[in-house]
């Protein structure tokens, strides 16, 4: 995606080694023409796959998430980071870990938004470890739907997530995949 590799090469802040700063247009402004491009590559990736429902989780994943499901014509769910006040037997909990911010959050959804009939396209903002989508992932198949795939926008490719969600059988598509951040710089892999 043209439009999105130019906006990660003029916007995207080097933080580290292992972090890039996005803020201008998909972790705090959001550009919605770029989310709109975002969408529609995905529905076009996923285009015939009978997907019923697009999840993802707050916050950052929202944005790219409702334009897919948007284009594919079906309901978005986000997972919920905070713990819900209903009752536990309502909703599908996993825990995900962030190495990033070295905590577990656990994640929810709601049973009555995932049957075991859904076929279930994933989307998130950011692939480092995985820990986000296996969680997902997780969710989806406790409520004894189907994994159709899942969708990135910006897959760090040296962090391991990519390559253990392919392991584990998953179709993994990223829009852009960075090979390295290292000496300030953004490599495109
Ligand atoms: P993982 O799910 O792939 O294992 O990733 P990790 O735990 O490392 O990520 C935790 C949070 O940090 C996620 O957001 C993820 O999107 C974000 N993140 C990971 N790497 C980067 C990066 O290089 N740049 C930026 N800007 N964010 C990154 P979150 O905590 O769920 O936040 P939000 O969705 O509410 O914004």
């Amino acid at each position: 995606m043209k439009l999105l590799r130019e906006k990660v090469m003029n916007e995207g802040i080097v933080l580290s080694n292992q972090v890039l700063k996005v803020d201008s247009f998909l972790n705090h402004q959001m550009d919605p023409v770029l989310m709109r491009e975002v969408g529609a590559e995905f529905a076009r990736l996923y285009q015939g796959e009978k997907i019923t429902k697009v999840l993802t989780i707050e916050s950052s994943g929202i944005a790219p998430a409702i334009m897919t499901a948007l284009e594919l014509d079906v309901p978005m769910i986000f997972a919920r980071k905070n713990k819900s006040l209903t009752l536990r037997d309502d909703i599908l909990v996993e825990k995900v870990y962030s190495f990033t911010k070295q905590e577990t959050n656990e994640i929810t959804v709601s049973k009555k938004f995932l049957s075991n009939e859904d076929r279930v396209l994933i989307i998130d903002d950011f692939l480092a470890n995985g820990e986000a989508a296996f969680g997902l992932a997780r969710v989806v198949e406790q409520a004894g739907a189907s994994v159709v795939g899942i969708g990135i926008v910006i897959e760090k490719s040296f962090q391991p997530g990519a390559k253990l969600l392919q392991e584990a059988g998953y179709r993994l598509d990223s829009l852009v995949r960075i090979a390295s951040l290292e000496n300030g710089t953004v490599t495109f892999a």
